[in-house]
């Protein structure tokens, strides 16, 4: 069963052929980073009209990899929300003006369903039932996932997103977008304890909350930096600061993302982990997993970090369960920029 997944939910226009719901063909991802990175964040207006550009050339270059012509697609599916308004309405169109024409199968997935399904795509899967730590740019939730389509939140943001925090604090060290690769590559030589930036634990709940961390690291960057008339001159900070502030800061996040999944795995005792979403490529985070991993028994799965990242192959792997249950959508399909997963648990 060959099936081709779409993901337009945010800055990248991606496609992918993936068979049988794991065994990826092609997976395609256009990067929109250069056309954002001078705003220091995405431009929603400008992202959908870079995804009309780009669909149709990334769906051939999907299809051209996979060698698989348009007329042997089986099925699609495309990521239905949450997201960009804008950008999903792009991907919806495309998928359902497809599907129509070949009169094949559509699956709406959503995003976050897609991100936990990455795990999927890769050497053995996980069994039912597993935890999932999503923690991209958009989102920081904790989901019990007890079988394919039934999920549970168990926690999540009060405020920023991890992956959000990582882009702030590398813009206000007058660093590019998006911030978490860039963080993180300063971090890895960078002292992470020259600064006790603070761990909201919120030891009553799984949720977690970043923004204070953030405005933690501002002032520190702002008693730091040299003021000109009110405005910070950035160049003033040292390299040793900038990378220390890295490392410190991400220590923090780090923290408290591994203690946040060890206290659920000890709160439910299920022992199977999953970790997607952009941070998920995060280096600390990967060895601080494993770590903990190793000491209390836990089965990891970490998704290489290009399907960590936002990419339609983890669509196709989702859609493909849907699929097979029966779960097809017709052309009434309309995207949502607000799409929660799942049932919140008290
Ligand atoms: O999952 P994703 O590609 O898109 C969303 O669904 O949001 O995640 C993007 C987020 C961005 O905030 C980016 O800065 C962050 O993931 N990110 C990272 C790393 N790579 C991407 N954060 C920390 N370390 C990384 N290596
Ligand atoms: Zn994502």
């Amino acid at each position: 069963m060959i099936l081709l997944g779409i993901d337009t939910s945010c800055d990248d226009t991606s496609a992918a052929v993936v068979c049988d719901g794991w065994d990826i063909l092609s997976n395609i991802v256009s990067s929109q980073t250069e056309i954002h990175m001078k705003y220091g964040g995405i431009v929603p207006e400008l992202a959908s009209r870079r995804h009309i550009e780009m669909i149709w050339p990334v769906v051939d270059e999907a299809l051209i990899q996979a060698g698989v012509l348009l007329d042997k697609i089986d099925a699609m599916a495309v990521c239905h929300g949450p997201g960009l308004i804008g950008s999903l309405l792009v991907g919806c169109g495309f998928a359902k003006a497809v599907a129509y024409a070949r009169r094949i199968p559509l699956m709406a997935v959503n995003h976050l369903e897609g991100h936990i399904f990455s795990s999927f795509l890769e050497h053995k899967s996980p069994a039912f039932p597993f935890l999932s730590l999503v923690v991209s740019g958009g989102h920081t939730s904790l989901y019990l996932v007890e079988e394919f389509g039934r999920y549970y939140e168990l926690g999540r943001t009060r405020d920023d997103a991890a992956g959000e925090a990582f882009d702030k604090v590398s813009k206000l060290l007058g660093l590019g977008y998006p911030g978490g690769p860039i963080i993180d590559k300063l971090a890895s030589v960078g002292n992470g304890k020259v600064f006790n930036f603070p761990r909201a634990y919120l030891p009553e709940s799984l949720d977690f909350s970043f923004s204070g961390l953030k405005t933690s690291v501002r002032n520190k960057i702002q008693e730091s930096g040299v003021r000109n008339k009110g405005t910070l001159n950035r160049e003033h900070l040292s390299d040793e600061f900038i990378k220390d502030i890295a490392a410190s800061f991400q220590a923090a996040v780090v923290d408290v993302l591994v203690r946040k999944v060890e206290w659920a795995t000890v709160k439910t005792g299920i022992k199977r982990v999953t970790i997607s979403g952009g941070v998920a490529a995060n280096a600390a985070l990967r060895s601080r997993m494993a770590e903990l991993a190793g000491e209390k028994e836990i089965e990891l799965f970490l998704p290489s970090r290009h399907l960590c990242t936002d990419n339609a192959a983890m669509i196709a792997a989702a859609g493909h369960h849907h699929f097979m249950t029966g779960e097809k959508v017709d052309m009434e399909l309309n995207p949502k920029a607000y799409l929660p997963l799942g049932k919140p648990v008290a």
